[in-house]
């Protein structure tokens, strides 16, 4: 069985999907390892680093594309500019890819990974039960987000984030207001509370109070009897009454903040719009909008993609892919979970395509030429 390791050609994309560590586990277990030249360079993994953990570097990319049984990456495929050719059509059918693909969404990607009888599993559809935690990468990207987007912000304030009793007078702590308590916005409350803010978190999902308030931050919340959440534990769509509830809320408390780090995300669905461009205008100047929902469209109206913006004297992060930024640990734990979900898919034979497995269900997309995966395929009978 050959897996191979392509360089990443995302724009800003400096993780790699396997480090060395992980490589000399794969190995040893049996497979052959191929890794693109240079792929972990901008990770901070040399090609010395591969080659002493049992990989062979391969120069071609096309090569190393046709050749593989398993096909590891960080981000879905894409158009190779240098070559010419899309990432898909350099595979043969039949091969296996392992990716964060996000097929809720990228409808037309899945479409082709089906006509080109590519076998793909979607790391962000791998189901979050106790057997999977080592493999949950959404998790592990979204702890990286969500510590990097308070550093962003604490960068950018022109205060300090604790309070400071010194000679030259007493100064008073930022306010921190995360939106959305899930993976990443436990990391920024965490993170602010650690640099000594005063922090306060919105979720729709009152499931989340108590874990806010295990790190000593404060939870605000709308009273309703609403249900807010999935049995899956995922925020699901509420009410226009919950929203207008929950839009006098948010305008009162950021008002008061000078960062807010923003992370509601409903699975599937486009980001739902928290911060108006009103609320911004009565924000305090100099605040700060760190938008970690801009992947999916953003939660603030004046957010732009990929793009640091002042509007109403508040600066507006819409930078895209934060993990991208700390690519040596972000790579370290995403590699980390990728080999995990490959232990698990896998034995001395390859793939064992164990269909009745709820892991390898949750998780594949495309089989045998066909889209599989039912949430996928209710999205888009939805479209
Ligand atoms: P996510 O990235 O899908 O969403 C982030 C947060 O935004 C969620 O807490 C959600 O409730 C909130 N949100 C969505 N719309 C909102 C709105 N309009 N207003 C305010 N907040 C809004 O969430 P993530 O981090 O993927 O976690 C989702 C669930 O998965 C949680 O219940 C989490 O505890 C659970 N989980 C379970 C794991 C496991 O069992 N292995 C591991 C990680 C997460």
């Amino acid at each position: 069985m050959k897996v191979t390791i392509p360089k990443e050609i995302q724009t800003g994309e400096q993780r790699v999907a396997v480090t060395p560590d992980s490589v000399k586990r794969i190995a040893k277990k049996g497979p052959e390892v191929l890794v693109e030249a240079g792929a972990g360079e901008s990770a901070l993994f040399q090609d010395q680093d591969y080659l002493d953990a049992g990989a062979k570097i391969e120069s071609s990319v096309e090569n190393l594309f046709r050749n593989a049984d398993i096909v590891l990456k960080v981000q879905k495929p894409l158009f190779n500019e240098a070559i010419g050719k899309h990432e898909i059509e350099m595979m043969q059918e039949g091969t296996a890819l392992i990716a964060f693909l996000y097929p809720l969404v990228n409808h037309d990607l899945i479409r082709q990974l089906a006509k080109s009888k590519i076998n793909a599993f979607s790391m962000d559809a791998i189901p979050r039960i106790a057997l999977a935690q080592s493999m949950d990468a959404l998790s592990s990207m979204s702890t990286v987000a969500g510590y990097k987007a308070v550093l962003t912000a604490a960068n950018a304030l022109p205060k300090f984030f604790p309070m400071f009793m010194t000679a030259a007078g007493t100064i008073a702590p930022a306010k921190v207001l995360v939106l959305g308590a899930g993976v990443a916005g436990l990391q920024a409350c965490a993170t602010a509370k650690r640099l000594g803010a005063m922090v306060e978190v919105f979720d729709q999902r009152p499931a989340v109070k108590e874990q806010v308030e295990s790190l000593g931050v404060r939870f605000v919340e709308v009273s309703t009897e609403e249900e807010s959440e999935t049995a899956g534990g995922y925020a699901k769509e509420l009410s226009e009454e919950y929203k207008k509830q929950q839009a006098e809320l948010i305008h009162k408390h950021i008002v008061k903040s000078d960062v807010v780090i923003t992370t509601a995300l409903i699975p599937g669905k486009k980001a739902p719009i928290l911060i108006t461009g009103k609320m911004v205008e009565d924000m305090k100047q100099g605040s700060i909008i760190v938008d970690l929902a801009v992947d999916f469209g953003g939660n603030c109206e004046l957010t732009e993609p990929g793009k640091e913006l002042v509007k109403h004297g508040v600066l507006i992060s819409g930078l895209t892919n934060l993990p991208a930024s700390m690519p040596f640990h972000a790579s370290q734990m995403y590699s980390k979970n990728i080999e995990k979900f490959l232990f698990h898919l896998t034995d001395e034979n390859g793939l064992k395509m164990d269909l009745d497995d709820e892991i390898t269900k949750g998780s594949l997309i495309t089989y045998k030429g066909e889209i599989v995966h039912k949430m996928t395929l209710e999205a888009m009978a939805a479209d």
